[in-house]
This record gives C-alpha cells, sequence and structure tokens, in this order.
C-alpha cells in the first residue's frame, strides 16, 4: 500500500476508534457532550494516534489495546488546543477551520470540555490497562509516564515558558525547552507509551525515544515555519496573541537546516528496526515535506 492510502486509511480509522470512544452528543448533560465533539470532530491531521497505532503495529501490540491508547492521545492533544485557544492563553480565534470552542459555546464550557477530555482520555488508559496482559507495576509505569510528560515538567512546563516569552529577550535554550515541552511532550507520548505496553526491549525504547523527541520538535519548527506564510484559511487556525517563534529567533534559514537535521535524525534512529519501522520513517519524511 502507497503511503498516501496507508495515511488516508489509518485516518479514517482514527476517525472511527474515537468515534466509538467519545459519548454521544445527547448523553446528559448534552451541551458538555455536544462541546467535546465539537473539537474532536473537526478533525486535524491525526498524527499522535497514527503515530502510536504505527508504533503498536511495528511491535504487535494488540488492537484492542492500541486502539484505545491512541484515542486517548488524540483527546488529550484536542485539549490542549481547547484549552491554548481560551482568551487568558492564546486567544484563539479559529481551530481546525471552526470558530474556537469557547466562541462557538463559550468559555466555562470551553473549559469544561477541555477537562472532561482530559479525564475521559485517562478512563480510556486505564480499561485499555485493565485489558491487557501488563502486570499492575508495568501498567502503573505507563499512567506515570502520561502524567510526567504531560506535567508541569513536560506539556504544561512548555505553557507555561511560552506564555512567558518576551520578544526581546529570545534565548535558543528557553525556546527548545518552549518547543520540545509543548508540542514535543505529545510526540514522545505517542510514541513511548505505545512501545511500553507491547513491552519493547530496551534497544528499541532508546531509538524510539529519539527518534519521537526529533521528531516533535521538528514538528513545532516546521509549525512555526508555515505560521510566517500561512493564511488562517491554509492552515485552518488564527489567534490573537502569536508567542515569538524559532523563526524569530533564528531566521528562516537555519530554522530550516535544523529541521531538516531533526527529521534525518529522527529516521536515522529507526536503523535498529532493520527497514520494519517503514512506516515511521514515512510520517518523518511526511512531517518533512510541510516546510521543503
Ligand atoms: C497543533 O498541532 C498544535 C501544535 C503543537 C503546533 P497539529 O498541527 O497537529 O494540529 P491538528 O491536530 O492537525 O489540528
Ligand atoms: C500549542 O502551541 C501547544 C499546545 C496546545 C500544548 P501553539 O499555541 O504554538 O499552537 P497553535 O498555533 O495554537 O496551534
Ligand atoms: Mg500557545
Ligand atoms: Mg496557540
Amino acid at each position: 500500500m502507497t503511503f498516501e492510502s496507508y495515511l488516508a486509511q489509518t485516518k479514517e480509522a482514527v476517525e472511527a476508534i474515537l468515534d466509538r470512544h467519545l459519548p454521544t452528543g445527547e448523553t446528559f448533560p448534552p451541551r458538555l457532550h455536544q462541546a467535546m465533539r465539537y473539537s474532536v470532530e473537526a478533525g486535524g491531521k491525526r498524527l499522535r494516534p497514527i503515530l502510536c497505532l504505527a508504533v503498536g503495529e511495528l511491535l504487535g501490540g494488540e488492537a484492542k489495546v492500541i486502539e484505545p491508547l491512541a484515542a486517548a492521545i488524540e483527546l488529550i492533544h484536542t485539549c490542549s488546543l481547547v484549552l491554548d485557544d481560551l482568551p487568558c492563553m492564546d486567544d484563539g480565534i479559529e481551530r481546525r477551520g471552526r470558530p474556537s470552542l469557547h466562541l462557538t459555546f463559550d468559555e466555562s464550557t470551553a473549559l469544561l470540555a477541555g477537562e472532561a477530555l482530559l479525564m475521559r482520555a485517562y478512563e480510556i488508559v486505564g480499561q485499555a490497562l485493565s485489558e491487557s496482559s501488563l502486570k499492575a507495576r508495568e501498567a502503573g509505569e505507563v499512567v506515570q509516564l502520561f502524567g510526567s510528560i504531560l506535567g508541569s515538567a513536560g506539556m504544561i512546563a512548555g505553557q507555561q515558558v511560552d506564555l512567558q516569552m518576551v520578544r526581546s529577550r529570545l534565548d535558543v535554550k528557553v525556546m527548545e525547552y518552549r518547543h520540545s515541552r509543548k508540542t514535543g511532550s505529545l510526540f514522545h507520548l505517542a510514541v513511548k507509551a505505545p512501545a511500553l505496553l507491547c513491552q519493547a526491549p530496551i534497544e528499541a525504547l532508546n531509538a524510539l525515544e529519539i527518534y519521537a523527541k526529533n521528531l516533535g520538535l521538528a514538528f513545532q519548527i516546521a509549525d512555526d515555519l508555515q505560521e510566517k506564510g500561512a493564511s488562517a484559511a491554509e492552515s485552518g487556525k488564527s489567534s490573537r496573541r502569536q508567542a515569538p517563534t524559532f523563526v524569530d529567533l533564528c531566521g528562516e534559514s537555519e530554522s530550516k537546516a535544523l529541521f531538516a537535521q531533526l527529521v534525518q535524525t529522527a529516521e536515522q534512529s529507526l536503523a535498529v528496526f532493520s527497514g520494519r519501522a517503514k512506516r515511521l520513517a514515512e510520517l518523518s519524511r511526511y512531517i518533512g515535506q510541510r516546510v521543503t
């Protein structure tokens, strides 16, 4: 199957998995459940769940455990976007081609829907783990991973640093910290969580970790590069607050060079799989196409 067909088919599969894992819009209280679905069903590239499924496929994971994990990761990503768009954050106007959730519903409902998406994600992960063959200690490690990658030293740390960025005091270390946390964290989780569930050997785990970290940072730099040129109609998103980006700090050509290097390192890390990680290599090249 060509990569294009694989991507289209897997995206469709992700949409169906998400639908199965969300309460219907009629479930009481309907306004909350409709708000949750509004943001999830708006679409998006579904890159993180696709990565999760690709790792599961590479390592022979069972669909009944890997699919819920992929759904949970996309729900967390969607939660992060809903909260990122709130007026006290980036004051987002448009997201995934639709008005931001708080503009279509209201701020309070957006906040609650974001929280509910996050909680639903943990509920799904808990259920998947209880149906897996992992021992209690190993299952505990997966839950711990979610908390540590997303928490105050992970994704949320990146968001805090993002809010504090001042255009006149840009620094490459701070910029990398912010990007690798606010965006890299979910890529890391999307790759490491299925690897832990599949009880991947340590060499595989290490290689996948290098892959995810490089890809996550590359993805955010690509987003920064695109932000320069893309209109809201092209990207499907716009916001009133624009934090300084990698391109503001390093310029376009240096950002592109770093991006290319990160994508290459991600792909090279897959050598331990002797060609079996074809989809992961193709996914990194696909992300690479965003700027080249
Ligand atoms: C948007 O991520 C937020 C960033 C980290 C740049 P995506 O570009 O993957 O958003 P969707 O899921 O496709 O909408
Ligand atoms: C979003 O980063 C990161 C998270 C939601 C954790 P940005 O604020 O840079 O992304 P966009 O431009 O709103 O998609
Ligand atoms: Mg932001
Ligand atoms: Mg934003």
